[in-house]
């Protein structure tokens, strides 16, 4: 997905990359005024600061879905996150408002792990194996496309604040869960709600091959088939990133997302989507220390908001999110310039038979989590 819209998606114009900082924050100020409540710029939490500044309100994916669809009165909704999250706006706002993505080439990596006709070769040979016990559940990290396959087979999305609940929904339904695209949050919510790692199996996408997550498990057993898929960033933090706080900073907290491997999950205090990763920060009293297992762009702002506490990375030598990056000043300044000339530029549209069928997924999950 992300190689195809680099080569589609209109370059910035030069004029854009020559401006100062100070130019770009004028422009961008100006422009959003004049669009004034016909715009709406919803931020998440992983953005860069120079425009989570703009946005009009900052969450993680689920409440930024939910307040997109609350939005009727904005004609365009500029949306500061990545491709799957502002597909995820288009089919829940009406065709007339206009979702745009400031850089297409904003994807994620994630996401990228799966496609729909991975998913069903998946299903064919998973239902030929279980039968009809499985429901699709989905992390809404993913394409529409694949939204619109578990949609169609009674299944729902998923988002990391509300994975509990779903999960528990999932299994009245049928006796299997096949959980796409990151195996992490699958292995770690159904750990968290009692189940044993001996009834998880992995699917590789790319082999079509089934495998115990306990080796030597027989596969009869597995009441959970996690896909292979994983969020780049969040498998950068390791279990010697955890022992060495332990050993040289004992008193630090330890607060992860739970993208992060299972290891390091229960290694850690805590963990918790990225809205809860801030309620705990903003709750803790003066002093206390954290080293917190998330993109760098929210750790980094909540030190800042919080010098009575001493926030790190988990891990030292961490980057941000290469695409959650891609939105940057430039870009959000040159679409809002268009937008106010009545331009819209990377507006995403996804097709309707996709949206229909996404949207059983999505909506599945939104009467679940009111
Ligand atoms: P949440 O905002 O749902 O915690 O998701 C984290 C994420 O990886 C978004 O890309
Ligand atoms: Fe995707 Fe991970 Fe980046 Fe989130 S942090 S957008 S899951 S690659």
């Amino acid at each position: 997905m992300t190689m195809l819209f680099d080569q589609l998606a209109p370059a910035l114009p030069d004029r854009y990359k020559q401006m100062t900082d100070e130019e770009l924050q004028k422009l961008a100020a100006s422009r959003r005024r004049e669009l004034g409540s016909r715009l709406f710029l919803p931020g998440h939490h992983y953005q860069r600061d120079e425009v989570i500044q703009f946005a009009d309100v900052t969450g993680d994916s689920l409440q930024l879905a939910r307040q997109s669809a609350a939005r009727p009165e904005a004609d365009i909704i500029i949306f500061l996150g990545v491709h799957f999250m502002a597909e995820t706006a288009d089919m829940l706002t009406p065709d007339r408002q206009r979702v745009i993505l400031p850089d297409l080439r904003a994807g994620c990596s994630m996401a990228d792990m799966a496609d729909d006709t991975q998913c069903e070769t998946a299903w064919e040979h998973l239902t030929e194996q279980y039968g009809d016990t499985i429901l699709p559940v989905t992390y809404v990290n993913s394409s529409a496309a694949v939204k619109a396959f578990v949609g169609r087979h009674g299944g729902t999305t998923v988002t990391s604040s509300n994975a509990e609940a779903v999960m528990a929904w999932a299994y009245t339904q049928k006796k299997r869960v096949l959980f796409l695209p990151d195996q992490h949050l699958g292995r770690n919510t159904a750990y968290k709600g009692g189940m044993s790692r001996k009834a998880m199996a992995v699917w590789d996408p790319l082999r079509s091959e089934l495998k115990p997550d306990v080796p030597g498990t027989p596969l009869d057993e597995t009441k959970l088939i996690l896909w292979r898929g994983h969020c780049s960033v969040h498998e950068n933090f390791r279990m010697q990133h955890i022992d060495d706080f332990r050993k040289n900073d004992p008193d630090r907290r330890i607060l992860v997302h739970p993208e992060c491997t299972w290891e390091v999950t229960q290694a850690a205090d805590l963990a918790g989507s990225t809205s809860f990763i801030i309620h705990q920060i903003e709750q803790a009293p003066a002093g206390t220390k954290w080293a917190v297992g998330t993109e760098m762009n929210l750790v980094q702002r909540l030190a800042a908001h919080h010098p009575e506490q001493s926030i790190v990375s988990l891990n030292p030598d961490m980057c941000p999110c290469l695409t959650m990056n891609r939105i940057d000043l430039p870009h959000l300044a040159w679409v809002l310039d268009e937008a106010a000339a009545g331009n819209i530029v990377h507006d995403i549209r996804v097709d309707k038979n996709t949206a229909a069928d996404a949207r059983l997924a999505i909506d599945r999950m939104m009467s679940l989590t009111k």
